[in-house]
């Protein structure tokens, strides 16, 4: 009887320790689709608080061939593209005809969703509807 019991609590810990793997790979599946989709929910003044940390610097008035937050027409033409494509650009940086913008817009302890929200304020700021493709 007491074999019985000692034999399944091993099965016990061996289907556990199975599930428990297959947890970790599903979560893997699940990151990767994070980052071909973003899946956060805005938060400006969160936005607010990383422009005025990092973006401020280029982004206010224009500096070295980035947008300004008045520029409506150059938001524009920024928002045309889908969100997933900008916050992949503003992460890992992008050079465009204007110019360069940095990796993170130079805020090295940004998360993703500190990127997000901060293009969401500019665009907020500069009158233009985000494309949430
Ligand atoms: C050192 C200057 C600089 C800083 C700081 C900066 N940017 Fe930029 N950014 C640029 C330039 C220049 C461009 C234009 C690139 C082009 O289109 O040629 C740009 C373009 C962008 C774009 C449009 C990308 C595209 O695909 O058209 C986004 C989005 C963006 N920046 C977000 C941010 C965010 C968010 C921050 C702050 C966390 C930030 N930037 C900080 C210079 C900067």
């Amino acid at each position: 009887m007491k074999k019985v019991v000692v034999l399944l609590m091993v099965l016990g810990l061996a289907m556990a320790l199975v599930i428990g793997c297959g947890g970790k790979s599903g979560d893997n599946a699940e990151k990767s689709q994070e980052a071909a989709k973003p899946q956060f929910t805005v938060n400006l003044s969160n936005g607010e608080a990383v422009f005025n940390k990092a973006c401020i610097a280029c982004h206010q008035t224009g500096v070295a061939g980035a947008a300004a937050i008045t520029d409506k027409a150059r938001w524009e033409e920024i928002a045309a593209k889908p969100m997933s494509t900008l916050l992949e650009h503003a992460w890992k940086g992008y050079t465009g005809k204007y110019g360069v913008m940095p990796e993170k817009g130079t805020c090295m302890d940004c998360s993703k969703q500190d990127l997000y929200d901060a293009i969401h304020y500019m665009m907020n700021k500069a009158g233009v509807t985000p494309n949430e493709g």
